[in-house]
């Protein structure tokens, strides 16, 4: 079938872009970055520029309104290059998808076009030093002064903030509430340079080692009324999970750029190094290696598409597909990235051929936005209760 039989014309739009971009200022770059430990800002500049940022934002916000499935497509292209690039953008998705989906008219109105436009980058602040799977279980505090319209005060500590230091505006989630049980938590936007808000740790990662990982610190942060995430508070850890089911999607696509950028070496790499007189493409035990990489990257490219169109297409239960998408994906990536190290053989263990840091920066992917077992219990859990309707 024609390619734009499903997809629309912005959406192959979007990806040639991405494409353009990922070959000309991420890749070129990717293993001096990663080595530093250092960000690309100029990508980002460049992926600003050509429009991508405004691939989920709504029309009436700035954006293009493409949809989940464009910027899957997107992320995927990005990540095919780099996967620390892929996720760097694929943040301000995590990051401002609260504002699109929990958001006042106010909030759209103010943020969302300054997002659209490159000018504000996002982070997304869930996890905590003690909370991370368990993301209902946070401590970071924010209480508010002055009755109701009043000031709120951010307390305490987050880790593992994707972005952090280069993104401008973090969806910092609190605990409001600590007696409520449903209602213990809520979402706050807070604005990098506000008086008590500060980056800690930079962690020394073992991949994606292109996109800043750290601790921030919130310190007495007061933040306005007009900053609390769709103007109640309490709503904050159905944000949370709203903003995951639409963001998973996303990082499923980096699983497939991730794969498909490992078997693309793999092939070439098989195809050149030459053992016993012959190219080792050759060996049915190599071609047998590629042909399940193809396959499995294949296989999770067309989920992913599947499952980023049911949400574009406004499926209500989402959180199955977008869990089992992530899921399988980022667990092929994984395991194409490990063939694709066996494939290179001594050369591949070593940091002088770049499969070695596709390797690195797969293993993350079956970690965050929700571990794989996480992906598995959120995925049984929707199947017992669908079993009982
Ligand atoms: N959509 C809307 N509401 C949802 C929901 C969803 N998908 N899932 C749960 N809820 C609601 C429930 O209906 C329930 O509401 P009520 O209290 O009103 O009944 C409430 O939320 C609590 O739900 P659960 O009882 O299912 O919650 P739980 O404590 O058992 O946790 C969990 C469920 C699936 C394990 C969840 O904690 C989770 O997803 N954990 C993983 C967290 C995660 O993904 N962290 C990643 C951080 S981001 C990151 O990694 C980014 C990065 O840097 C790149």
């Amino acid at each position: 079938m024609p390619h734009n039989v499903i997809f629309s014309d912005l959406a192959l739009e979007l990806r040639d872009k991405a494409r353009e971009i990922a070959e000309k200022h991420v890749r070129p770059n990717a293993a001096k970055f990663d080595k530093a430990q250092e960000y690309n800002h100029e990508a980002m500049q460049a992926v600003a520029e050509a429009g991508l940022l405004k691939t989920w934002i709504p029309k009436e916000y700035g954006g293009v309104g493409a949809g989940v499935l464009a910027l899957a497509m997107v992320t995927e292209e990005l990540a095919r290059a780099d996967s620390g690039f892929g996720v760097a953008f694929a943040v301000n998705a995590l990051g401002s998808f609260p504002i699109v989906l929990g958001g006042t008219e106010e909030q759209k109105s103010k943020w969302l076009p300054l997002v659209a436009e490159g000018k504000k980058l996002c982070a997304f602040c869930l996890s905590e030093k003690g909370a991370g799977s368990d993301a209902g279980g946070l401590a970071v505090r924010a209480e508010q002064e002055g009755g109701k319209d009043g000031d709120w005060i951010i307390r305490g500590e987050k880790k593992w903030t994707t972005n952090g230091g280069v993104a401008d505006i973090y969806t910092v989630f609190c605990v409001t509430d600590p007696t409520s049980k449903s209602r213990r938590i809520s979402a706050i936007l807070v604005e990098k340079g506000t008086d008590g808000f500060t980056i800690g740790k930079v962690e020394d990662k073992m991949g994606i080692r292109t996109v800043p990982v750290v601790e921030t610190h919130f310190d007495g942060v007061r933040v306005p009324h007009a900053n609390l995430l769709g103007g109640r508070a309490g709503m904050g850890f159905k944000h949370a999970m709203m903003t995951l089911d639409h963001a998973r999607p996303g990082v499923a696509a980096q699983g497939v750029g991730a794969a498909q950028g490992s078997l693309e070496l793999a092939t070439v790499y098989a195809n050149k190094r030459i053992q016993f007189g012959k190219p080792i493409s050759s060996f049915q035990m190599v071609q047998e290696m590629l042909a399940n990489m193809a396959m499995k990257t294949q296989a999770a490219r067309w989920l992913v598409y599947s499952c980023a169109a049911a949400v574009d297409a406004g499926e209500q239960n989402i959180t199955k597909n977008a869990a089992i998408a992530k899921c399988f994906a980022t667990d092929a990536a994984m395991e194409v990235a490990t063939d694709a190290v066996q494939i290179f053989g001594g050369y591949g263990f070593m940091e002088d051929y770049p499969i070695a840091k596709c390797f690195r920066d797969a293993k993350i992917l079956q970690i965050y936005e929700g571990t794989n077992q996480v992906q598995r219990l959120v995925i049984a859990r929707n199947l017992i209760k669908e079993s009982e309707q």
